[in-house]
């Protein structure tokens, strides 16, 4: 079972609820020998009366049982919508698809547990009912990741150092994988590292204060800050800036893992207050914000990974990847070079600050494995280690006591 290689759809829809991006990955073997190549990369929005529900939903509106069970049916169509004009763009045939693997959207996620009830209780909720996908496309499909690494005490959260490990660890170079989504999140694999050395956890905000920011001020014509042009257009406020990173996710000690629930409507209301008191425009804030969210991936690294390990590279993914002063940021801070998304195949430059880490910046890209296209491919592996029955968690990354067989199954009807 092995040996055959396999044609699998990984679909990843993240916390900025931006719609499904959709990857066609060619895998074979298995760990150590894992092979995966990235075949294609597609994306698609969500109709936007149902992006407006998704993310009232997530940030913890009331919904009833009865809309809640809608909603996952619904999603399900729409991620079964997503495959079937992936595999037209892809000119392959949907029954040619050995598997699918989902992620499912996020609406709640309760990583470490908190009093329910008079218990402390841990739990998670990714939706998009797995059954009527693999009804609607006939292809077997894996979903609902992350409770079985919960369920042995882990967060349920980062799954993606799985991918990361297969795809960048390297006998003599130090890699964390960086991935900007709407949280950011790191990936450690400290050179020539086992698995169970490898450290993963989400660092603060991605892109998801600077969305909200930008949401807010435009009246939701603008849903973010394309190419930073809004934040480079306002002026940075220090003291704005130290009273943001004072933020107390940025203290706690990994394994973490954080989401909608702290960095949403609540969070960014603090930091319009903030905004009024400082005087700040919405530029400013919106500079701020985008600061702030490299800010608090460099005081990560600084606080819990590079004191321990010698890192040689930086490989960024996530639509974070295309906001070009996030990445000045952490080039000024951490780097040596950036070279550009897109630039397949850019050469390193010369050391540009003595300063700093000397870290070379690069994008996930230049592994054969489009920003946009990595969580998704991720996902993809993911499930091919589940219909093979083997763990896909890494225990140092969740917290979890073991490794653990992770997803659920949903068979098609028989042809
Ligand atoms: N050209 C760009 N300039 C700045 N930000 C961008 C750009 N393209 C995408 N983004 C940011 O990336 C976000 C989507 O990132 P994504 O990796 O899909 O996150 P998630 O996994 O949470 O869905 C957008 O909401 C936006 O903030
Ligand atoms: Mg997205």
């Amino acid at each position: 079972m092995t040996s055959k290689p396999f044609l699998v759809l990984g679909l990843m829809s993240g916390t900025s609820a931006d719609g499904i991006d959709v990857a066609l990955a060619r895998i074979s073997g298995a760990p150590p020998h894992l092979n995966a190549k990235l075949l294609g990369h597609t994306s698609f929005q969500f109709p936007p009366a149902l992006r407006k529900e998704i993310l009232r939903v997530a940030e913890q509106h009331p919904i009833s049982a009865g809309e809640l069970s809608q909603l996952n049916f619904r999603l399900g169509h729409i991620y079964a919508n997503a495959i079937l004009a992936a595999c037209k763009k892809f000119k392959i045939a949907p029954r040619r698809i050995d598997l699918i693997g989902n992620h499912g959207q996020t609406i709640f996620h309760q990583g470490q547990p908190a009093d329910y009830f008079g218990r402390p209780t841990a739990s998670t909720l990714q939706i998009g009912d797995g059954s009527v996908i693999a009804a609607r496309t006939g292809i077997i499909t894996v979903s609902d990741f992350r409770p079985a690494d919960m369920a042995l005490g882990g967060q349920g959260a980062p799954l993606v150092p799985f991918a990361d490990y297969a795809l960048y660890r390297h006998p003599k170079l130090g890699r964390i994988s960086l991935n900007i989504g709407g949280i950011a999140n790191v990936t450690v694999i400290p050179a020539g590292a086992p698995p169970d050395q490898v450290l993963a956890f989400d660092t603060g905000p991605g892109n998801m204060v600077i969305d909200a920011l930008v949401q807010h001020f435009t009246h939701g014509r603008q849903r973010f800050d394309k190419d930073a042009r809004l934040a480079q257009g306002g002026r940075s406020i220090p003291a704005l800036l130290n009273e943001l990173i004072k933020d107390p996710y940025l203290k706690l000690a990994p394994p973490k893992s954080t989401g909608r629930e702290y960095y949403g409507r609540t969070y960014v209301e603090k930091i319009l207050v903030l905004g009024r008191r400082y005087r700040a425009k919405p530029n400013d804030l919106i500079r701020a914000a985008t600061i702030f969210t490299a800010l608090s991936v460099v005081h990560a690294l600084n606080c819990f990974v590079l004191r321990k390990h010698k890192i040689h590279q930086l490989i960024v993914s996530g639509g974070g990847a295309r906001n070009p002063l996030i990445l000045a940021q952490l080039s000024a801070a951490l780097g040596r070079v950036w070279s550009p998304v897109g630039a397949q195949h850019a050469a390193p430059g010369p050391a540009t600050r003595a300063s700093s880490r000397n870290i070379e910046i690069v994008c996930s890209s230049q592994f054969g494995i489009s920003s946009d296209a990595k969580e998704a491919f991720a996902f993809a592996l993911l499930a091919y280690q589940t219909l093979h029955q083997r763990p896909a968690n890494l225990p140092s990354a969740t917290g979890a006591c073991r490794p653990a067989i992770l997803g659920k199954i949903s068979y098609a009807p028989p042809r």
